[in-house]
């Protein structure tokens, strides 16, 4: 029998995504929100951390949760003589070697919009700021470094790592203790997905891969139909069909139909624009919520502890 685990003991994860719109970002907030409704204020502390240069998608969802004067609004700016808050404030603070580097007066506080919730905290990323990090060479080292920190005083860390596979996404699953995969439910036999499966194996970080997260992003009807056996609308073309580029750049296990991916489905979560809806307001889904409802039992059932200490699933 494994041992109880100590309460509070900080974890962390990392949430990545074969392609983009598969709904990581939205996943990362609402796994965050409620792991601090659930644990309540003597709990752990949330920390989310935006590390998608490309979008900045979860500084953007959070936006209505960012406690005014916490830091500037985007986690970029004015902060005269240190670049500023957030991930690029982090990242251009040529003052101190990045080992000794402070991160916490850099995060933005988050809470509900009727202040009911609230023991979380962004390190935030602003796209159009985030042009001025491209540049730095070490900027997969910085990243690591902000995630090590922020691990340091997390109760629990989720990093948005957006989608595809980079030197920055891998350092960043390097440091963090999991890795969660989020996807279309229908996706997992995509050529996208199985890349992004390909890079996680070749860095040997598969055994921290809890598993894909079958999400739903657009109505059933919708769907794309492109593997075997989470097919919504039942009538979907087979596995990989008609799919762009299929076959020219195809790695071997690529081109195999079905599912070949090596890690299982953890739970499902169901197509609900209201609880996307109400996230970007700063309100929680809540009971009624079918995604919510989804996320808290998959969660749960991933790891009994979850609320109370944190993943410990191995
Ligand atoms: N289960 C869902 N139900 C309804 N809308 C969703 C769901 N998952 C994602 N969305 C919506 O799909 C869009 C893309 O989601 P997002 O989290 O930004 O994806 P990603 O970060 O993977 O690019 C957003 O508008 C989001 O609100
Ligand atoms: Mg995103």
């Amino acid at each position: 029998m494994r041992e109880k685990r100590e309460l509070g003991r900080p974890w962390s994860v990392a949430v990545v995504s074969a392609r983009p719109g598969e709904g990581a970002t939205l996943v990362t907030a609402t796994a965050g929100v409620m792991i601090d409704h659930r644990t309540g204020p003597g709990g752990q502390n949330v920390i989310l951390m935006d590390a998608d240069l490309l979008t900045g998608g979860l500084t953007s969802l959070l936006r209505a949760w960012q406690v005014p004067g916490t830091d500037d609004a985007y986690g970029v700016g004015a902060r005269a003589g240190d670049g500023g808050g957030g991930l690029v404030g982090y990242a251009l603070d040529r003052e101190r070697r990045l080992r000794d580097r402070g991160i916490q007066h850099r995060l933005q506080e988050l809470r509900s919009s009727d202040g009911r919730d609230g023991d979380m905290n962004l390190l935030a990323m602003r796209a159009p700021g985030s042009a001025a990090l491209t540049t730095l060479g070490d900027l997969p080292d910085v990243m690591g470094r902000a995630v090590e920190r922020l691990g340091e005083i997390a109760g629990c860390l989720l990093v948005d790592c957006g989608h595809g596979w980079n030197a920055r996404t891998r350092r960043i699953c390097e440091t963090v203790e999991h890795i969660f995969v989020v996807g279309r439910a229908d996706a997992r036999a995509h050529p996208d997905t199985l890349r992004l499966f390909g890079h996680l194996e070749r860095a040997g970080l598969l055994p921290k891969t809890v598993g894909h997260l079958a999400n739903s992003p657009e109505p059933a009807h919708f769907a794309h139909g492109f593997g075997r056996r989470h097919t919504t609308n039942g009538h979907g073309p087979g596995p990989l069909a008609g799919l762009p580029g299929q076959g020219a750049n195809s790695a071997p296990r690529q081109g195999r139909r079905g599912d070949t991916l090596p890690v299982r489905t953890l739970f499902g979560l169901p197509y609900d624009p209201r609880a996307a809806d109400e996230i970007a307001k700063g309100a929680l889904p809540g009971a009624h919520s079918p995604f919510w409802t989804a996320l808290c039992q998959g969660m749960e059932a991933l790891e009994p502890d979850l609320f109370r200490t944190g993943f410990d699933i191995y």
